[in-house]
């Protein structure tokens, strides 16, 4: 939000560290008491009581149990498309299924339901159907256990790929939430602080939620999570009650990093300005859309834009593997982005909001480029296709090579499914200015056998041999290696 290394936030983080970064839970510091208060001002109404976590995921932990224990209830459902954090709880809120597939079973907490989303683009319901999605949620609050604790949804799903809603589906998931007394819990860990042209997501749609989530950009850098509450959930007792002790919780440290975020928010009008840099790029990328096909949608408010990048504008099929070779070429050219959605489409486009007009200029110019890219892309496959010759899992395996969207793919007939133990790609993402390359062959999670132990495998002749552990890589610790674009090793 406020660009990497921001001096001002440098220049807090470094006074804080030189007097008192970190203090037992059990105290309080001046700075983070500064920091709550200054934040319960920025919430929505009613979001007095702040608490300041070590992540996006904790916060959105510390909601839901929070929401277990003020209702008395268990369940809690979330959107199809939602992504909510890495964590076994907040894992299982998760609705985009690849996510959840990691572990064995794709095991979920079992009182923890998706329902479909109201996705303008793509509604799983069908077009124009946000109707349908708000009834879906109906029913599913008042079907399961009839126990459902909260619903939490993020306003406009960023790693979905930047999926939006109708505005009249909020009104009906905030009256629905309400007239059952489920609490709303809203995700806003991409979309707050400014991103979106206000302060919150929330503020254009006219959302007003029990519990707000807020995270990643709000510390610059520095790890931070963000819950705030109603008041008059948080009471006493449960304030005294050791239900959320987290050592890197309410930190001074963290709280430094979040006053400076602050002030540069405020003192460089960055609300609006994410609302002019948006809509100069909307446009832009509406203009772009009328050279290239393959541009399905542009959509999300304020900075905070995805272009769809789609094979055939009337089936909106993701365009998949070209987005997969398109990274690689964006990253070349000097353009550190990210294609996000199941599909691996949409790319992502949320450059610091400081950045300067200049720059800028530069990035929608890389954007051409990459979409000119991408169609050309296009072009070849649908010409392969025409003589049939895509050769068998190619598509997947780009896929799989670039992110998120190896989840959405159709595998071909016969393809074997990728590897258990490739490196999660989607970690990829938290890299700033580097991109992380899998360790060729390094399997992190296979144990070296035990010496003269050894995997029987049959050479052409049909003999059985042994494969050694002495053959096995040399690189048996995960030791991720930080590429930059230029191929260079950004670490010794
Ligand atoms: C919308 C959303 N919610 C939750 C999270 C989890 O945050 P963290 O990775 O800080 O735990 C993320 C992180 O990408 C996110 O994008």
């Amino acid at each position: 939000m406020v660009g990497h290394s921001n001096p001002q936030v440098a220049e807090a983080v470094a006074r804080q560290m030189a007097t008192l970064p970190t203090t037992n839970i059990l105290h309080q510091s001046d700075t983070l008491i500064a920091y709550c208060s200054r934040l319960a001002g920025l919430m929505p109404e009613g979001l007095t009581k702040v608490a300041v976590l070590a992540g996006g995921g904790d916060a959105i932990e510390a909601a839901i149990k929070l929401a277990m224990r003020v209702t008395g209830r268990t369940e809690v459902l979330s959107l199809h498309g939602a992504y909510h954090g890495m964590s076994l709880a907040t894992m299982s809120l998760a609705g985009i299924a690849s996510d959840r597939s990691w572990l064995p079973g794709a095991v979920r907490w079992p009182t923890f339901r998706q329902v479909p989303n109201a996705d303008t683009y793509r509604n799983p319901l069908g077009d124009g159907a946000w109707e349908a999605s708000a009834r879906a949620l109906s029913s599913a609050l008042d079907g399961g256990y009839r126990q459902v604790a909260a619903f939490v949804m993020e306003i406009v799903q960023g790693p979905n790929g930047h999926v939006l809603f109708p505005p009249g589906y909020y009104d009906a998931v905030q009256r629905a939430c309400r007239e059952r007394g489920v609490l709303l819990i809203v995700d806003e860990i991409q979309t707050g602080m400014a991103r979106c042209g206000a302060t919150w997501a929330c503020d254009l749609f006219g959302v007003k939620p029990d519990m707000l989530v807020a995270g990643k950009a709000l510390g610059a850098g520095v790890p931070i999570g963000v819950l705030a509450a109603r008041a008059d959930l948080v009471d006493d007792a449960i304030e005294s009650e050791p239900w959320n002790i987290l050592t890197f919780m309410n930190q001074p440290l963290a709280a430094a990093a979040g006053l400076a975020v602050l002030d540069v928010v405020e003192q460089q009008d960055l609300a609006n300005r994410a609302r002019a840099l948006g809509s100069r790029a909307t446009e832009h990328f509406r203009q772009l859309s009328d050279r290239f096909e393959v541009i399905g949608d542009v959509r999300g408010p304020g900075l905070f834009v995805g272009i769809d990048y789609v094979r055939d504008l009337r089936t909106k099929e993701p365009a998949t593997s070209a987005c997969a070779d398109a990274w690689v070429f964006a990253a070349q050219r000097g353009l550190l982005c990210q294609f996000g959605g199941i599909g691996g489409n949409v790319l992502k486009f949320k450059p610091p909001l400081t950045t300067p007009d200049e720059d800028f200029g530069r990035m929608l110019d890389l954007v051409d480029e990459v979409t000119e890219f991408i169609a050309d892309r296009g072009r070849e496959s649908r010409r392969r296709d025409d003589r049939g010759a895509d050769p068998p899992g190619d598509r997947q395996r780009r896929c799989c090579a670039q992110g998120r969207g190896r989840g959405a793919v159709r595998r071909d007939k016969g393809e074997r499914a990728p590897q258990r133990h490739q490196p999660v790609p989607s970690l990829r993402r938290c890299i700033p200015g580097a991109v992380l390359a899998p360790v060729p062959s390094a399997n992190h999670s296979r144990q070296r056998p035990a010496p003269g132990a050894g995997d029987a495998d049959r050479d052409r002749g049909g003999r059985v041999r042994r494969r050694l552990a002495s053959a096995a890589p040399p690189h048996s610790v995960c030791r991720p290696r930080l590429v930059r674009p230029d191929g260079r090793d950004a670490l010794p």
